[in-house]
């Protein structure tokens, strides 16, 4: 039996790759803009690097995570994101040397041992940016704005930025305490997680998706009602800055998030109509994390979505990507002189920056010719045995549908006007 990709990974093949290309070329774009570098980091880590920074009560460290010894004995986990990898190469590279805040952005494969599901793989690939040593609110506001603004670029419509702030460590303690005292004694109904839950992260107990759970803890204090001053003045500040830049929001009390690291302001952006995960976006700021993995004390915030799930989205809403595969030039030459020729041209015109190619199989002139439409030839130049005894070309526009007989030394210039004119426009 053939061999088979693993379950829940995905391969990107033409057709396809070039929707990621559009989607990266606006990633590069909209960052630069906004002055975010990239970073990369490794795609594995110490496990102790997530266990410490995502945190172990999560279910991303508990339930899905690739870890596996390596042959030196380490325990190594594939990344199932990358606030920690990034955390960690801005303390080991003593990027807090740098002027702050230090603002970045990353793409590649996230690996999660999850169901699978539409929109869920077990590798999967984000798009996120981390802004390191900045605690105003203002940080918080032009990350949301950046995602945003991603958003409308791409022509993505109807999708619902959902905040909420979860608090401090301090105002935490004090949404800890309410809530055991809320759930005490309907504990036992609560679903196995959420007991365990309950006493490990109660605030994660919000947002299960049991219905039981649900039913039981729909009026339960969320962390909106023990905000400290600090923690209240932030997120007005936050909510200000939305206003001024437009975006629109919803104050989502129950979004809690699935990682342990966030404080303060969390955030999803929510899209309708490609299933039952419809989270494109989620972050937040996570003000401790730095300090927990062993650096010094530094305000962070950030987000990551998921490409797969804005390429559905992009699909659901029939959004159009330029189809840059389109090659300009195909040479269709028939017979060993020919061939030469056209070799020739179709060096010469890639010295030149144009997308040009020709048959390798040595196919007949009718297969060059369907060929050259299916690979989306633009102009075709076919070179056959009369061409070759009139020492002509004839060009054929594939857009247009007619055709031009060219003196064979002239046919690269008629090309590079050709070419010159339709990008200009004319
Ligand atoms: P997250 O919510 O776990 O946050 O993931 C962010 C996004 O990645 C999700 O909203 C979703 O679009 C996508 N995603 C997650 N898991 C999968 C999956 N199994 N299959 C397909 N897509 C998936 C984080 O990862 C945080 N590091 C975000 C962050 C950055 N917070 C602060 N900075």
């Amino acid at each position: 039996m053939a061999i088979q990709r693993p379950k829940g990974t995905q391969d990107i093949i033409p057709g396809t790759v070039e929707k990621w290309h559009y989607l990266e070329a606006h990633i590069r774009k909209i960052c630069s803009e906004f002055g975010y570098q990239e970073i990369r980091t490794p795609v594995f880590e110490s496990t102790e690097l997530f266990q410490r920074g995502v945190g172990d009560t999560t279910d991303i460290v508990n339930k899905e995570m690739y870890t596996f010894l390596d042959k030196g004995q380490r325990s190594i986990t594939l990344r199932p994101e990358m606030t920690a990898s990034v955390c960690r190469a801005y303390v080991e590279n003593k990027l807090f040397t740098q002027p702050q805040p230090v603002k970045l952005y990353y793409l590649g494969p996230m690996f999660r041992y999850e169901n699978t599901q539409a929109g869920r793989f077990r590798q999967f690939h984000q798009f996120g940016a981390e802004v390191l040593g900045g605690e105003d609110p203002l940080v918080d506001a032009e990350v949301i704005q950046l995602i945003w603004e991603f958003y409308r670029r791409i022509g993505l419509q109807g999708l619902e930025v959902h905040i909420n702030s979860v608090g401090c460590p301090v105002c935490r303690a004090e949404h800890r305490d309410r809530l055991h005292s809320y759930l005490q004694d309907r504990k036992a109904e609560l679903c196995q997680d959420c007991q365990s839950r309950y006493e490990r992260n109660p605030m994660r107990i919000l947002d299960c998706k049991n219905r039981e759970c649900q039913r039981i803890t729909a009026n339960v204090p969320t962390t909106l009602d023990t905000l400290c001053d600090s923690c209240r003045e932030h997120f007005a500040k936050v909510q200000q800055y939305l206003r001024i830049s437009g975006i629109q929001y919803r104050i989502n009390p129950k979004l809690v998030r699935g990682l342990d690291y966030y404080q303060k302001t969390a955030f999803e952006v929510m899209a309708e109509g490609i299933g039952a995960q419809s989270a494109i976006c989620g972050g937040g700021r996570y003000d401790g994390l730095v300090e927990e993995i062993g650096g010094p004390s530094t305000p962070g915030i950030g987000f990551a979505m998921g490409m797969e799930r804005i390429l559905a989205v992009l699909e659901k809403q029939r959004i159009d990507v330029d189809d840059e595969t389109d090659h300009k030039v195909v040479v269709a030459a028939l017979g060993d002189i020919a061939r030469e020729k056209g070799f020739k041209l179709i060096t010469e015109l890639r010295q030149n920056g144009i997308s040009a190619q020709m048959d390798l199989l040595g196919r007949g002139l009718k297969s060059q010719m369907k060929y050259a439409d299916r690979v989306h030839a633009r102009y075709v130049i076919i070179i056959g045995e009369e061409e070759l005894n009139k020492n002509i070309a004839i060009i054929r526009d594939m857009k247009l549908g007619d055709q031009t007989e060219i003196a064979m030394d002239s046919v690269k210039s008629y090309i590079f006007n050709q070419i010159n004119h339709s990008e200009a426009g004319i």
